[in-house]
């Protein structure tokens, strides 16, 4: 059997990992590592693969920046010759990049067997670009592996057949997992000291004692009235409380310097470099609060009890909110309710939840569902 996976964003890299490695136990299964190029940078890509000790990707595609046709278009374009050439019996997709989109209709006009992994997801905010790679990826697939219960009953509302569907966990949590111990070991002082953007003495670092915060969604950093309040919250209100880490995503960064925010930024806040895998999770285990846009940080949060401020008007992820025993809260960005969450996160302790089988053995299950999968 052939199977071709796909990776193209670094929201992918963690997800990939624990399914190569699971791989691995099956000679039978010939592995076909596609990199998109979506991500390219050494921060937002390779150093992914080197901590997590991917294997080098066996095609890259090199696709590269664009607007969201051109990304999607050459993707599928390329990703067409390597169906062609390899004659895959499965394309596995993963999270809901562009990537996942180009590849998963490339898979379906190729007429080869198409599994989602994280399928069932669903923000019902078609504005988000990611909605609509998951919507079209699963109406696509023939095997829709789903993190959590929500996801399922949300294919079953849709009405995909249950013989399509395996509710199998969370792949993400998997790496997670394999990783901890790896991270804990990092120094905080020297981490920050080595990513800082700004080369300026920095302030004490204490576990428990500091916030970090990510941002890079066009609905927080596109519009420059909605990011400059935010900017304005985040320096005069959590950076005046106690230091305030930024791992900062290149969209995000290139937007505070067209609307002049940048000065700000790095006087008020402290600009880190895009992290590696480990430097990032290593914030997460002791961060007060972490204020964030990213859907993989708030299921990280939740594992590892840490209060979330979900600057979102909407998740794709709600079993990682308070109201499903989580530990994250959806505050859009409207600063009035930002803050009334972060001062009452301020006093939340650290409560860790495991949703039903995020339990570091989801990449098993993915393959034995594959491989007992009758199209
Ligand atoms: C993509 C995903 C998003 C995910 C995010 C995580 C889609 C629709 N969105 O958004 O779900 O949360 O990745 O990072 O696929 N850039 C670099 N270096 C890189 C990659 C990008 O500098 O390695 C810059 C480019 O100038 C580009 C911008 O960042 O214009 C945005 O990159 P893009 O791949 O278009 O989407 P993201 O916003 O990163």
């Amino acid at each position: 059997m052939t199977v071709i996976s796909v990776v193209g964003a670094r929201p992918n890299f963690m997800k990939i990992a624990p399914f190569c490695r699971a791989l691995k136990k099956h000679p039978e299964i010939r592995h076909i590592l596609v990199h998109t190029g979506q991500h390219y940078d050494v921060r937002m890509s390779d150093s992914f693969f080197a901590d997590l000790a991917i294997p080098a990707p066996d095609i890259h595609l090199n696709v590269g920046s664009g607007s969201h046709a051109a990304q999607v278009g050459k993707t599928m374009i390329e990703f067409e010759k390597v169906v062609r050439a390899e004659n895959p019996d499965w394309i596995v997709v993963v999270g809901d990049v562009n990537a996942t989109c180009a590849c998963s209709i490339v898979a379906k006009k190729e007429h080869v067997g198409l599994a989602h992994i994280e399928a069932g997801l669903r923000s019902n905010d078609i504005d988000m670009p990611e909605e609509v790679n998951r919507l079209v990826t699963d109406r696509l697939s023939d095997l829709l592996l789903t993190p959590d219960r929500i996801s399922l009953d949300n294919l079953r509302r849709e009405g995909v057949p249950e013989n399509r569907i395996a509710f199998v966990g969370n792949i993400m949590i998997d790496t997670l997992e394999e990783q901890r111990a790896e991270a804990a070991s990092r120094d905080l002082t020297a981490l920050v000291g080595r990513e800082a953007l700004e080369k300026r003495p920095l302030p004490p670092l204490a576990d428990d004692a500091f916030a970090v915060m990510t941002m890079h969604r066009p609905s927080n950093v596109d519009d420059p009235a909605i990011l400059s309040k935010m900017v304005d919250f985040l320096t005069e209100k959590v950076a005046a409380d106690m230091p305030l880490l930024w791992p900062i995503h290149p969209r995000a960064k290139k937007q505070l310097e067209l609307f002049g925010l940048w000065e700000k930024v790095r006087e008020k806040i402290i600009p880190l470099n895009p992290l590696g895998y480990h430097d990032m999770l290593r914030l997460n285990m002791t961060a007060k609060v972490m204020l964030t846009d990213s859907g993989g940080l708030q299921e990280e949060c939740c594992v590892l009890g840490t209060p979330c401020l979900t600057m979102r008007r909407n998740t794709e992820r709600p079993v990682t909110l308070q109201e499903h025993g989580g530990v994250s809260v959806l505050v859009g960005n409207d600063i009035a309710k930002i803050e009334t969450a972060y001062r009452d996160a301020l006093f939340f302790r650290r409560r860790p939840m495991r949703p039903e089988l995020w339990d570091g053995k989801t990449a098993e299950r993915i393959v034995r569902a594959i491989l007992e999968f009758r199209r």
